[in-house]
């Protein structure tokens, strides 16, 4: 069954805003684990903007699941990755004056980097993903590579307004996720999904894992974290149960 990757950035966003120990996102993230969620997702940007590096510790040693460390490809964020074995990395592009991931990583002009970078990884017992564009050339790059993940961006697919647009972008994905599925790639999606928006990405026959934040995050502000994550999850498989039929 489809899996919800949860990630808790957000929740670091807003004991950051204060400076607090509150919220705590180790704490949260443990109630989303109890709420359903099958790993725990943490982008530690290199300006430290949310999560922090002693959260990536805490949840490793803490969480019961898997956690899926997002990270810049940078010498540094790789030599921490290995130092600390989180059971996921997903190696994402970051610019620091960037709202949020804003595109896919160019796997096409990386390619000899990215190869070194998740041997090392892969090495270290990580299981590696890649988070690109839903496009045929990076889907192949990504598999040149070594990767055995793809992590499709959804953002577009999220933000495009208009059912017309909006489909060219679901096609896209569901394009992209087949292409990846017949490579032998493992395939998850993510960015600016919603539970007004999941249900088609969640119905993609090979779609195995959807990473969400944002919207969980803010979501429990008014329902809590566990009804936040479990009424994710029931629209998911949901998607799949109808999709199967
Ligand atoms: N996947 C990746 C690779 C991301 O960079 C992000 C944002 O940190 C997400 C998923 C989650 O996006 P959102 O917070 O919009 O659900």
């Amino acid at each position: 069954m489809i899996k919800l990757g949860v990630n808790v950035d957000h929740v670091a966003t807003l004991r950051q805003a204060r400076g607090e120990r509150y919220p705590d996102p180790v704490a949260w993230a443990l109630e989303a684990e109890r709420a359903g969620a099958d790993s725990i997702t943490v982008h530690l940007r290199e300006d430290r903007r949310h999560i922090q590096e002693h959260d990536v510790i805490a949840l490793l040693e803490r969480t019961q699941t898997r956690v899926n460390l997002e990270m810049a490809a940078t010498p540094t964020m790789v030599a921490f990755a290995l130092a600390h074995l989180p059971s996921d990395c997903c190696l994402v592009p970051e610019k620091r004056e960037e709202l949020t991931t804003e595109g896919g990583l160019d796997v096409t002009h990386l390619q000899d980097r990215l190869r070194d970078i998740i041997q090392a990884l892969t090495q270290g017992g990580i299981r590696v993903s890649l988070f690109i564009d839903p496009w045929a050339p990076q889907v192949e790059a990504a598999k040149n590579c070594g990767a055995r993940v793809v992590e499709l961006h959804t953002g577009r697919y999220a933000q495009t307004r208009g059912e017309e647009r909006r489909h060219q972008e679901l096609t896209a994905l569901i394009e992209a996720a087949h292409l990846a599925h017949n490579l032998g790639l493992q395939v998850h999606a993510g960015h600016g999904l919603t539970h007004h928006n999941v249900v088609p990405v969640a119905a993609i026959d090979p779609m195995g894992e959807l990473n969400i934040g944002h919207a969980i995050v803010a979501r429990a502000v008014f329902t809590g974290v566990s009804e936040a994550v479990a009424s994710m999850k029931r629209l998911m498989h949901s998607a799949r149960r109808h999709a199967n039929q």
